[in-house]
């Protein structure tokens, strides 16, 4: 191929990152209006959505036509809106999938941060870090059942791949920051034998009890309040879940409590790990390099790790036959044994 032959360069990736910041504020303004919830019972025009939305004509017909163009809806020759099944089984807010509490979550407590983002490159600190009790239990109190639709069907892989059944006996389950509890919910769904200790921040504790409850699992959990690097978690746990709390840790705190999490199993027990991971070479995947930028914004020290640096930290601890399990979500599980 010659140079004539080749793409010409043009400035429209550029430019379209220049609006990057525009859909996920559509989808939130459609989420809140409740643009979804209405269309879930059928297709329906403008005058009929701002009727039951209450929203004004110009406001919904604007957003509702670009939601069209991003694929989130469809309108047909009778100018009807109507969801696609992306829409329905994840922006409808009674649906298990509904993945708008992330979306607000984006806009309410981390654009706000990351506008800092010029500031914080400068200093390498964030202005407010969500990695200290102070300002964390706050800030992860009202975010984490946002983020339980994010991690259930990985948690349910989860439970599927360690198969309970197979085994007698209790089944204790030590669920490290916990937040929603999303980890010991789908553990202790899969098997009646499985009890489950929760460990999280106190303020955040009262969040993971009221959710254990919604699920009618109050009496197969127990709850630690603190610090996990200071709580005492107890011993010989059969598995032990760390969802989502390696990349806010930051190094030096995810290799302690790798260690002790090694401490509190028993033997022949198993510890799974959730993360955004990113390639040994960091050139990818976008998603984790992304989130790496998000723990600069919101953390001390936390960052995303890959495989082979968390594999490197287990083995330190002395664990044995670190591995990945495939599930649903943007990473693999990370699992391993205490031999
Ligand atoms: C991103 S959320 C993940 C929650 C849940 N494991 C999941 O995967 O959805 C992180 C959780 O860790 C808790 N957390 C963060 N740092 C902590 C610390 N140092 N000690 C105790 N809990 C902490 C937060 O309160 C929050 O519930």
């Amino acid at each position: 191929m010659t140079n004539s032959d080749a793409a010409p360069l043009t400035p429209e990736r550029i430019l379209q990152f220049a609006w990057g910041y525009a859909p996920p504020l559509i989808l939130e303004a459609a989420i809140r209006h409740p643009v979804f919830d209405v269309l879930d019972s059928g297709p329906k025009t403008i005058q009929e959505l701002q009727k039951e939305t209450g929203a004004s004509e110009r406001g919904l017909t604007a957003i509702m036509n670009v939601l069209v163009g991003l694929n989130f809806l469809a309108k047909d020759d009778r100018s009807r809106f109507s969801l696609t099944p992306e829409s329905a089984a994840f922006l409808v807010s009674t649906k298990p999938g509904f993945q708008g509490g992330m979306i607000r979550h984006c806009s309410e407590h981390l654009v706000p941060k990351w506008l800092h983002l010029n500031e914080i490159v400068a200093t390498g600190k964030p202005v407010e870090a969500v990695n200290e009790e102070t300002t964390g239990s706050g800030f992860f109190e009202k975010f984490v059942n946002d983020i339980f639709p994010m991690s259930y069907p990985a948690a349910q892989k989860l439970a599927q791949h360690l198969n309970f059944n197979a085994s007698g006996g209790t089944i204790r389950v030590l669920d490290l920051a916990a937040g929603s509890g999303v980890w010991g919910i789908a553990l202790a769904q899969s098997n009646e034998r499985v009890h489950v200790t929760a460990v999280d921040w106190p303020q955040v504790i009262p969040v993971t009890r009221n959710t254990v409850a919604r699920f009618g699992l109050a009496d197969r959990f127990s709850f630690i309040e603190g610090d996990l690097l200071e709580a005492e978690f107890g011993k010989d746990y059969t598995v032990a879940t760390l969802g989502h709390i390696l990349h806010s840790e930051g190094e030096e705190r995810s290799r302690a409590l790798l260690a002790k999490t090694f401490g509190a199993l028993g033997s022949g027990g198993t510890i799974a790990i959730a993360e955004f991971l990113a390639n040994a070479d960091r050139r990818g995947p976008v998603n984790a390099l992304l989130f790496a930028v998000n723990m600069l914004v919101n953390t001390e020290s936390g960052n995303t790790y890959s495989f082979e640096e968390i594999s490197t930290w287990l083995g330190e601890a002395g664990f044995q036959d670190a591995r990945t399990v495939e599930g649903p979500g943007p990473s693999p599980l990370i699992l391993a044994t205490k031999a």
